[in-house]
């Protein structure tokens, strides 16, 4: 008998998780809660809130569900993995412990300076008239301000000058934009370079890189607009060499597997680093304790092995035996959203021509609900339409000739996700 696994979450990177799960042949069912009309369709749903951590413990109970795979945030630093292994459940996925790494960038920061992992210089404050005085004393030069705690990747803001940051901290401690996310502030200092980022499946002792995918985190074309979840990706990464990743791998990874060890809190799972790539090398924004997305949606495709299999051997320490291959095809993934998302937005339209998408495309749903009248529109991101070609500029011109097959009211989507990318000669050596 197979496995009975258990997803929380409802976005792409869930459908495409429990897609790739699917196929495996040690996994007869997958469970999601709540997940999406594109999760249904694969798999189980149950309406169970990824908050809900006691209507999640039943589940599992009732279910006989035998093995949980973390993917979004919010289920970890509440306990979830944890009440798990009490009752003798395996996971591939942090404690409340371990995702302390995501779940509070005060005690993230703490931790990397304990262990030497390149960070921005910083100071943490919990009273607003300090913060404030350590600002006013450091003048205009140029700091990033955040919300400690969880805030749907909104709580930090970029300042250029003492009057900017002043603001940002009276958005964070007085306006309390962020909640109790904000009750703690660290104030770092800005620093300059590219952002990437990276994912690695790590087993408590050690951990493996996963290719890399770069994300277009803003709304718009060109880079402008909102800052969103991500409107879509592609992997292999044009900006990642080789000895970049291998500087990722052991100036970041490592030390951070290494230090939660020794810790006593050792980091099971998928750790998911955002980087500043400076001219002395690469920096850590912040440590995710999850997968990213839509960067799952275009690294999963890419993986030739079972992915069952990797988890569960990451759960049980042994990551080492695992047979992880890559597949050398390049993979393009455009979000199609409802317009005026990251702000405000309407649901509930009809999504039209799922049918008429090529065979070997994928597509992820997000926001997305079943109804009398088909699949409509239920959040902010819809769908993630996925390609693999043999370059990066094949699968974009693939994905982009399906999502033009998709159609529903105000949907909108950026035309430039990969466009860096796509010439054929640029994929040479990267990751
Ligand atoms: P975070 O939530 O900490 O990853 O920050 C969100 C975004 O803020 C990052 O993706 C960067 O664009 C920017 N950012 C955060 N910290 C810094 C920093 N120290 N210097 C420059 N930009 C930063
Ligand atoms: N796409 C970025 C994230 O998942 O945080």
């Amino acid at each position: 008998m197979g496995a009975k696994v258990l997803l929380v979450g409802s976005g792409g990177r869930e459908h495409a998780l429990a897609w790739k799960l699917r196929q495996s042949p040690d996994v007869d069912e997958v469970i999601v809660a709540p997940g999406n009309a594109g999760t249904a369709a694969i798999a189980r749903n149950a309406p169970i809130q990824p908050k809900d951590i006691e209507g999640l413990v039943d589940l599992v109970r009732r279910e006989g569900v035998d093995f949980y795979l973390a993917s979004m945030d919010d289920p970890q630093p509440l306990g979830l993995v944890d009440r798990l292994h009490a009752l003798g459940v395996p996971c591939y996925g942090p404690t409340a412990a371990a995702a302390r790494i995501e779940a509070s960038k005060a005690w993230a920061k703490d931790f990397m300076a304990r262990h030497g992992i390149p960070t921005a210089p910083y100071r943490v404050f919990q009273r607003y008239e300090d913060a404030k005085a350590y600002l006013e004393s450091r003048g205009d030069r140029p700091v990033v301000v955040k919300a400690s705690g969880l805030a749907a990747g909104k709580g930090a803001i970029v300042c250029n000058g003492l009057r900017d940051a002043l603001e940002a901290l009276d958005i964070i401690m007085v306006r309390r934009d962020f909640g109790a996310a904000g009750d703690t502030v660290v104030i770092e200092e800005r620093l300059h370079g590219w952002e990437t980022s990276a994912h690695a499946f790590c087993d408590g002792r050690t951990a493996r890189l996963m290719p890399f995918a770069t994300d277009y985190k803003r709304a718009q074309d060109g880079d402008k607009g909102l800052n969103t979840g991500g409107m879509g990706a592609y992997s292999p990464s044009l900006r990642v060499d080789d000895a970049l990743a291998r500087a990722i791998q052991e100036r970041v990874v490592d030390p951070a597997v290494a230090g939660l060890a020794e810790e006593g809190a050792p980091f099971v799972g998928t750790l998911f680093p955002g980087l500043m790539v400076t001219e002395e090398g690469p920096y850590v924004l912040e440590f995710n304790a999850r997968w990213g997305d839509p960067e799952t949606q275009v690294i999963l495709p890419r993986l030739e092995s079972d992915l069952f299999t990797i988890c569960r051997l990451a759960a049980e320490g042994r990551l080492e035996e695992a047979d992880i291959h890559w597949s050398s095809k390049a993979a393009v993934g455009v979000v199609i959203a409802s317009g005026g998302y990251p702000a405000t937005y309407k649901i509930g339209y009809i999504v039209q021509g799922l049918e008429k998408v090529d065979p070997d495309i994928l597509v992820f749903h997000a926001g997305t609900a079943l109804d009398r009248r088909g699949i409509v529109t239920n959040g902010g991101r819809v769908l993630t339409v996925v390609a693999l070609g043999d370059t990066v500029a094949e699968a974009r011109r693939r994905a982009y000739e399906n999502v033009a097959r998709i159609s529903f009211s105000d949907a909108y989507y950026r035309r430039d996700i990969a466009a860096e990318a796509a010439e054929p000669s640029t994929q040479e050596g990267r990751r």
